[in-house]
């Protein structure tokens, strides 16, 4: 992980920040911050893919001077909803491009999806800092996304809550004492169901969960625990660990966030209510800290935390993710493609919860994506696996797929 201290000149003053993504969950959670905190930011540019209305809404409060709508077909709703308002609109995959590329040194990377790609991608080129929530990116490009952070000199800060936690504990002078790093999950909303109970849920039920207020395919991803496979994939690329030391463990409370065991037995973890904001609200001012306004607990009214081992028999996705990772090349690339494909069907009523998993398995062993040497081969596998994945179900494949850079 790169999180080398900040350049003198980029403290005290207000920092230059980029949403992609703002519309959805956390971007909505980063522009609440920033809009508690107007003496601090000044914003460049937002994105969304389809909701014209709140991103012009958001753009205007904040006085953004860009925004990039993905669907072309919005765009005049974008254009008229921003009319006289002196903030350019435009919209495609270049737009999204010229968003990330924008001179703002702050860059939350907040789209869902391997859509999130490209984008991300032009802000690590040009060196910015990122705060990287959008973990299908690392999952599909892995390496070679790393390596563009290396080469470029970017600056990648972890917002997902759990690699955010680790971050705040990781000392990194003390690499070689920590002995390995243990990734909380809450279990999601089926926790306690049976397989059988497990067939005939529906995604009302899948996106309900019982701690975390997010996006439709994250929360359906935490429902099968395809979520905590991602992180275990996006835990070894930032913190540069191998497979077994990065350690699942159920929590279901969601209060401690995750945790860093060192070589004397210590054990450093991060607490707090679950809430993105407090996460996003450590990147978005980093080096220093600013206030969230988040639900203050009390560790003597929560009274238990409970921790049990993940069920690997119930929730195959954590098995299925690990061994894509150990297969190394373009598996991770085909599991990521796989699992958007059939989230999408299972929340579009077209498969059963059970059968997404079972999809990017049979996915992976219908693929044979061995090698992944250039972001070609990511986007060669990405689409290889959406194909199929889509065949496997049956009907046309879901939208979001990787698209080659447009710059
Ligand atoms: N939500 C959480 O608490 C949480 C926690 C940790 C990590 N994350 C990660 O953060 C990312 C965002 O999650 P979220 O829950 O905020 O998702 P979300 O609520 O679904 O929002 C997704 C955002 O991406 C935009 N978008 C969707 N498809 C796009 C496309 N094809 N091209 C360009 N933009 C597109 C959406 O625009 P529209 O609004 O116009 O559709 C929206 O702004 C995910 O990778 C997720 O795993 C989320």
């Amino acid at each position: 992980m790169n999180t080398a201290d900040p350049r003198p000149e980029q403290v005290g003053r207000p920092r230059r920040v980029t949403i992609l993504g703002s519309t959805g969950s956390v971007g909505q959670s980063t522009v609440d911050l920033l809009l508690r905190n107007p003496e601090d930011f000044v914003v460049e540019a937002l994105t969304a893919n389809r909701n014209a209305t709140l991103l012009a809404k958001q753009a205007r409060m904040l006085r953004a001077r860009f925004a990039a709508i993905a669907d072309p077909a919005q765009y005049p709703a974008l254009r008229e909803a921003l009319a006289g308002s002196g903030i350019a609109a435009a919209s495609g995959a270049a737009a999204l491009a010229e968003a990330a590329e924008r001179p703002a040194e702050w860059v939350m990377a907040a789209i869902v999806g391997a859509a999130g790609l490209a984008p991300t991608l032009a802000a690590v080129r040009r060196g910015a800092i990122v705060a990287f929530a959008n973990k299908e990116v690392l999952v599909c490009a892995g390496a070679l996304f790393m390596q563009e952070v290396a080469r470029c000199g970017a600056t990648l800060l972890p917002v997902d809550s759990e690699h955010n936690a680790i971050w705040q504990c990781f000392d990194r002078s003390q690499r070689e004492a920590i002995e390995r790093v243990i990734l909380t999950a809450s279990g999601g909303p089926f926790r306690e169901r049976s397989l059988e109970e497990m067939r005939d849920v529906t995604p009302q039920q899948a996106v309900a969960h019982p701690n975390w207020n997010m996006g439709a395919k994250i929360s359906v991803d935490s429902a099968t625990m395809m979520n905590k496979g991602l992180e275990v994939i996006e835990a070894h690329h930032l913190f540069q660990l191998p497979l077994e030391r990065v350690e699942i463990v159920v929590h279901p409370q969601s209060i401690v966030h995750s945790a860093v065991v060192y070589n004397d037995g210590s054990v450093l973890a991060q607490l707090g209510s679950p809430d993105m904001r407090t996460p996003i609200a450590y990147a978005l001012a980093w080096p220093r800290r600013i206030g969230a306004p988040t639900k203050r607990f009390d560790l003597a009214a929560i009274g238990r935390l409970t921790f049990e081992p993940p069920d690997e028999r119930r929730f195959p996705a954590l098995r299925v993710a690990r061994e894509a990772l150990v297969n190394g090349g373009g598996y991770p690339t085909a599991l990521n493609a796989a699992n958007e494909v059939a989230v999408h069907a299972f929340l579009a009523g077209r498969i059963g919860f059970l059968d997404i998993v079972a999809t990017v398995e049979r996915t992976l062993a219908a693929i044979s994506p061995d090698r992944l040497e250039s972001l070609d081969d990511v986007y060669t596998f990405d689409a290889a696996a959406r194909e199929l994945a889509g065949r496997m179900i049956g009907g046309r494949t879901a939208p979001g797929a990787a698209t080659a850079d447009v710059t």
